[in-house]
């Protein structure tokens, strides 16, 4: 089978969906990779690589889908809402899609890719399961982004992170406070704690404490509980405004302490809470940091603008997204191997294998022959349920 690796198209994408590392990886599963020329270079990986790896270069997009079994790509029509709907006519009927689809977006758009015949794999929807960790590409991505977002902090604060003791007296270190310790999370108390600073976290989910503590963070415990904080795939659980409104009060002091806030808290098909008011806001210190890394689900800033770096009364709020796009070379490498460890999971004897039995393949699998077939998004988006098997 061949996969094909179009250039990805986003404003400022910088990532490719395979690298040359797993071409070999690849071909022992029976899969050949053409590549549109040229998709790599921004991510650090030249044609001449993948042609080492045995990829064919491809100089136009449509023979690249005119070409392949399965299209990767990263940010593909779906979560590329931008340049992504020009690709859709380039499909063919039963081509395989893997990529960021943002299932819980727009279902107009995956409506769109259904209608193409396309059956179409959406990594976001892979189970936070043992079995596929590999596939991980939320996970994979969000460590980037985690680490990123302390480096842009730290590159912002008038302020360096760690405790000097120097001739010219001792400088304290600075304070962080990271809100919502998921995979983000984890990853900017670590990064955080390596360039010396003070850090301390907050989650409503309990279960992360031993997590913080583990990675030299100060656990930060709210005389508030949260009702059924975790799902059953261990996700928070949307509270109610009540909850939300005695967080913020409870939050207010230690906000006010921080030098640097860095926000990650999402709930999964819904817009991110408001942790942080404009009142909290008010209260820091000028020179003071916000990262919000929710910025694309609404933030957990009051004062967040999308996709901006502002100033409020000296304190800077940055808004911006898709961080791991601008560590090219690594979230490729990382995302690569999501991608070929799900692949080679997907086609066994060069045969797609579509047992629907298999949860990786069940979840992540949203249309085929036409349909949406993914039972979460036909609840979610509340169309009827399918009588085929894939859709029960
Ligand atoms: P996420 O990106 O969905 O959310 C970030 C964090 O924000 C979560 O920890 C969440 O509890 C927290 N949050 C939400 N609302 C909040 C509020 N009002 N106040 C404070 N914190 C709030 O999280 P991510 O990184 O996708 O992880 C979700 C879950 O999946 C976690 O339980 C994680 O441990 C688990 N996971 C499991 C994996 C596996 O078993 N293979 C792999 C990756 C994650």
């Amino acid at each position: 089978m061949i996969v094909g690796v179009p250039r990805e198209t986003f404003p400022g994408e910088r990532r490719v969906a395979i690298v040359p590392a797993v071409l070999p990886t690849l071909a022992k599963a029976g899969l050949q990779v053409v590549l549109e020329a040229g998709a790599g270079v921004e991510a650090g990986y030249p044609d001449a690589d993948y042609v080492a790896k045995g990829a064919k270069i491809l100089p136009d997009r449509a023979e690249v889908f005119r070409a392949a079994d399965i299209i990767t790509q990263v940010l593909c029509y779906g979560s590329n809402d931008r340049t992504g709907k020009a690709d859709l006519p380039l499909f063919h009927r039963d081509q395989v899609l893997v990529g960021f689809l943002r299932p819980l977006g727009s279902v107009e758009t995956i409506t769109e890719i259904a209608a193409k015949g396309v059956t179409s794999f959406s990594v976001e929807l892979m189970p936070r399961t043992t079995r596929a960790q590999s596939m991980d590409a939320l996970s994979s991505m969000a460590t980037i982004s985690g680490y990123k977002a302390v480096l842009i902090a730290a590159d912002t604060l008038p302020k360096i992170f760690p405790m000097l003791t120097t001739a010219a007296g001792t400088i304290t270190p600075a304070r962080v406070l990271i809100i919502g310790c998921g995979v983000a999370g984890l990853q900017a108390i670590a990064t955080a704690r390596r360039l010396g600073a003070v850090v301390s976290a907050y989650d409503l989910r309990p279960a992360v404490k031993e997590q913080v503590q583990s990675l030299g963070g100060r656990f930060v415990e709210l005389a508030i509980e949260a009702k059924d904080a975790q799902d059953e795939r261990g996700y928070a659980r949307a509270q109610g405004e009540d909850f939300y409104r005695r967080q913020r009060e409870l939050l207010g002091k230690v906000v006010a302490e921080s030098d640097v806030v860095i926000t990650t808290a999402v709930i999964p098909g819904k817009t991110a809470p408001v942790l942080v008011t404009k009142e909290m806001v008010a209260g820091m210190a000028p020179g003071s940091v916000i990262v919000d890394l929710a910025s694309e689900r609404g933030g957990n800033c009051e004062l967040t603008k999308a996709g901006e770096k502002i100033s409020v009364n000296g304190i800077t709020i940055i808004g911006w997204f898709n961080l791991a796009s601008t560590v090219p070379y690594h979230a490729s490498q990382m995302y690569a191997r999501n991608l070929t460890a799900f692949l080679v999971h997907l086609v066994k004897d060069g045969k797609l294998q579509l047992n629907t039995a298999d949860e990786i393949i069940r979840d992540t699998l949203l249309t085929q022959s036409g349909e949406v077939v993914n039972a979460r998004l036909r609840e979610f988006f509340k169309l009827p349920m399918l009588a085929t098997k894939g859709g029960t």
